[in-house]
Parts: structure tokens; C-alpha cells; sequence
């Protein structure tokens, strides 16, 4: 039996449209012998109706009908069926007849009168075409599918990385503006502490001054300069608590949250860079007294440097473990390493390698391990990475 290709049982459907009644009946007995499906009508409009009903698969077209010229029949099948395919029968000597429809979408012509093997082999090789040209138009629809959804996850894709762009430029900007307040809040101690020195010095001479004479001229511009004295005392603490983003409050902290507070601040760098981080927490540590937001500062400082150095897909280890009564944190990276003649003055104030470096991220950081009693210091440095170790005592 003769079937459409892809379904089991339905055979093929062919409309027959001619005003003939012998061809009609003919070409019905041929087709049925040979397995199709026929319907037949002798009047175009009826045929166009049997067509919209069962949408068959062929139709065989006569191409001079009483009720519409065989042009015309032909361009309505072809506009409102796509996927029925048009075989003209023309009369012999018709051969301009035969070019125009296939120029208006008739895929075969036939010329009358015709013999049963020429018509069926013609009306095989147009079903074979028609199923190729079906599957075409059918993977065509899927490229434009899939071309819709590569274009829609483009976009998507786009935004995300926007969005993330975005959120990068941002933690950079808070991490790099809390770098600057902290090295601002360490300038300005140490400045601080510089200048109150001598001011103390004065005030204590005025003072003993002010004590070997009873001139009253003498007492009254002693105790002008001590009112100035006090006044430089007093923009100087305004200085330092300007500068100092909160008051040091010490409590005993857990390091390991802190290492994780600080990393989860860089998550944006770390993930568009995919920097590799391995948190290697051999214990949970004692903790340490400390000010957790300035400590925290100490590994925003040495992740900055360790991220500055390395490249895509680069290594961040940090590694916690207590030993004799001090919590020792190592933090490695697998960067461009410390030249050897650099090494020395790294952890001096201003002292930089980059181009826009404040040079006082190792300093700040320094100062802060010591002032809980700590120590840092770089364990190793080559061009595989370098290693900073960490040393702060526990509380027992
Ligand atoms: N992990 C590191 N890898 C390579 N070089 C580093 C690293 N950490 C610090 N350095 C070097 O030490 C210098 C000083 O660092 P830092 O005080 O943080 O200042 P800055 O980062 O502003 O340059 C850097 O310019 C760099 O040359
Ligand atoms: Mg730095």
C-alpha cells in the first residue's frame, strides 16, 4: 500500500480536478490500483473545498476547467495549502502552458493523454520531493527556533554579564575605598602621634616657665600659647576620630569568619576571574581578641594584592591552624610572585610597584597584626607565588 512517508496506514490522498468524467473515472481506477487515495470533482471550486477538508497530499489539476482558467486555480491552491503539492494536466502542444505553471508552484506537469506507469512514476517522484521539501521546511523551522533562542540567550547572557560588570566595578570601589580609609586612619595616628609629642613638651616648659616669673606680661602670653597649645590638641583628636571609620572595639573573634567575610566580599572578582579560593581550616581556632572589622581589613589588604598579581583561573590558598598557643594563618596565592630587590621595603608606607598603587596596603596591614600582638610577614615568594604568614596569639 501506498502511504504517506512517516505515517503507517494513511495512504496518500490525491484530489483529481477535471471536467472530463473519463479521466476522472480513469485516473481514480489507476490511482486506486495503486494504492492512493482518490477524490475527484469536476469543478474547481468544489475541488478547492475537498482540498481545505481533507488536505490530500497531491492534486492533479486539468488545466483548462469551465469555472476558473487553470492559472488561477493553481496560485489559490498554492497560496492557501502550502503543503499540498499541484500536478497540471495540460493537452498535448502546451508546452508554454506546462512552463508558466511551474513558474506559479505546480510541481509536475502531465501532458494528456497519459499512459498508467508514466503517471504513477511522476506522481511517485513528486510525492518523494514533496517529502524531502517537507522535512526541509520542517528543519528550517527548527533552525529558526533554536536561532530565536541562542539570539534570546544572547541578550540574557549580555545582561548578566552587565549586571555582574557592574556589581565587580562596585565591590571594587567599596574595597579599594576602605583600603584608603584605613591607610587614611593610620596616617593620621601616626601624624598624630608625632606631632603631640613635642606639643606635650611645650606645654610642660610653658608651664615650668610660667612658674620662675610673676611678670604679668610674661603670665598672660604663657597662658595664650598653652590656650593654643590645647587648640592644636584638640584638631588633632578631631583629626584622628574624623579619619577613624569606627571606634576599635576588641572582642574575641573567630578568624576563620573573618577570612570568610573578607573573601565574600571579592565573590564578584573571584568569580569572573575564576580564581580557585581553598579555605583549608585544619581546626577551629581559639579565638583572638581583636577588632573583627580591622582584622578583616588585614586579608581585604593581602586579597587585593593576591588578586592583583594573579591571572585568570589563578589560586588563592588560605590555610588555619593553631600551634603553641598562636592561631597562624598562611595566605598564598599562585601569582606573579615579590621581585628580590622589592622584597625588603614592601611592607614601607607608600612603597608600590603598580602604576596606581597606594603602597599602603602591606603597611596598614601590618600594623593592625601588631597591634594585637600579632605578626606578618612573607613566608615565600617566587615567580610560582608568594605566601604571607599570619601569626596572632590565642586567647586562652
Ligand atoms: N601577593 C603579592 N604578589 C606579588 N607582589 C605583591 C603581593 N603583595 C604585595 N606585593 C608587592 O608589594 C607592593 C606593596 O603592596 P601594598 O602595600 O599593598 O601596596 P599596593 O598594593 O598599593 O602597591 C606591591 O606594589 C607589590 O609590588
Ligand atoms: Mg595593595
Amino acid at each position: 500500500m501506498l502511504t504517506e512517508s512517516g505515517s503507517q496506514n494513511k495512504k496518500v490522498s490525491v484530489v483529481i480536478i477535471d471536467d472530463d468524467r473519463n479521466i476522472l473515472e480513469l485516473t481514480s481506477l489507476i490511482l486506486s490500483r495503486h494504492g492512493f487515495q482518490p477524490y475527484i470533482t469536476s469543478r474547481v471550486h468544489d475541488g478547492l473545498e475537498l482540498i481545505s477538508s481533507i488536505s490530500p497530499e497531491l492534486v492533479l489539476l486539468d488545466y483548462m476547467m469551465p469555472d476558473m482558467d487553470g492559472l488561477s486555480a493553481l496560485q489559490q491552491i498554492k497560496s492557501r495549502f502550502s503543503d499540498t503539492y499541484v500536478v497540471m494536466l495540460t493537452g498535448k502542444g502546451s508546452e508554454e502552458v506546462a512552463v508558466e505553471s511551474i513558474k506559479n508552484g505546480a510541481s509536475e506537469y502531465i501532458l494528456k493523454p497519459f499512459n498508467n506507469r508514466n503517471l504513477i512514476k511522476r506522481l511517485e517522484n513528486v510525492l518523494k520531493i514533496r517529502a524531502i521539501e517537507l522535512h526541509n521546511r520542517e528543519l528550517q523551522k527548527q533552525q529558526e527556533q533554536l536561532l530565536y533562542e541562542i539570539e534570546h540567550w544572547n541578550l540574557e547572557l549580555q545582561k548578566r554579564v552587565r549586571e555582574k560588570s557592574e556589581a565587580l566595578q562596585r565591590a571594587q570601589e567599596e574595597i579599594a575605598q576602605s583600603e584608603k580609609f584605613a591607610a587614611m586612619g593610620y596616617l593620621s595616628a601616626g601624624v598624630a602621634h608625632e606631632i603631640r609629642n613635642p606639643l606635650n613638651s611645650i606645654s610642660l616648659f610653658i608651664q615650668l616657665m610660667g612658674q620662675t616669673t610673676t611678670e604679668p606680661d610674661q603670665l598672660e602670653y604663657q597662658a595664650k600659647i598653652l590656650k593654643e597649645v590645647d587648640r592644636i590638641d584638640s584638631i588633632i583628636r578631631k583629626l584622628l576620630d574624623s579619619s577613624r571609620r569606627t571606634r576599635v572595639i576588641t572582642s574575641n573573634v573567630q578568624i576563620n569568619q573573618v577570612i570568610d567575610s573578607a573573601i565574600e566580599a571579592f565573590s564578584p572578582q573571584i568569580e569572573i576571574r575564576k580564581i580557585h579560593v581553598d579555605r583549608l581550616y585544619r581546626c577551629i581556632p581559639s579565638p583572638i581578641t581583636a577588632d573583627p572589622t580591622e582584622l578583616e581589613q588585614v586579608f581585604t589588604n593581602l586579597f587585593l594584592n593576591a588578586l592583583d598579581a594573579m591571572s585568570i583561573g589563578g589560586r588563592l590558598a588560605i590555610e588555619v591552624f593553631e600551634k603553641d598557643g598562636r592561631v597562624i594563618v598562611r595566605v598564598g596565592d599562585s601569582g606573579t610572585g615579590i621581585a628580590m630587590d622589592a622584597l625588603p621595603s614592601i611592607f614601607e608606607p607608600f612603597f608600590s610597584t603598580k602604576n596606581r598603587g597606594t603602597g599602603m596596603g602591606l603597611p596598614v596591614a601590618q600594623r593592625i597584626a601588631r597591634m594585637y600582638e600579632g605578626s606578618m610577614e612573607v613566608e615565600c615568594s617566587s615567580s610560582a607565588g608568594t605566601i604571607f604568614r599570619l601569626e596572632f596569639p590565642a586567647c586562652s
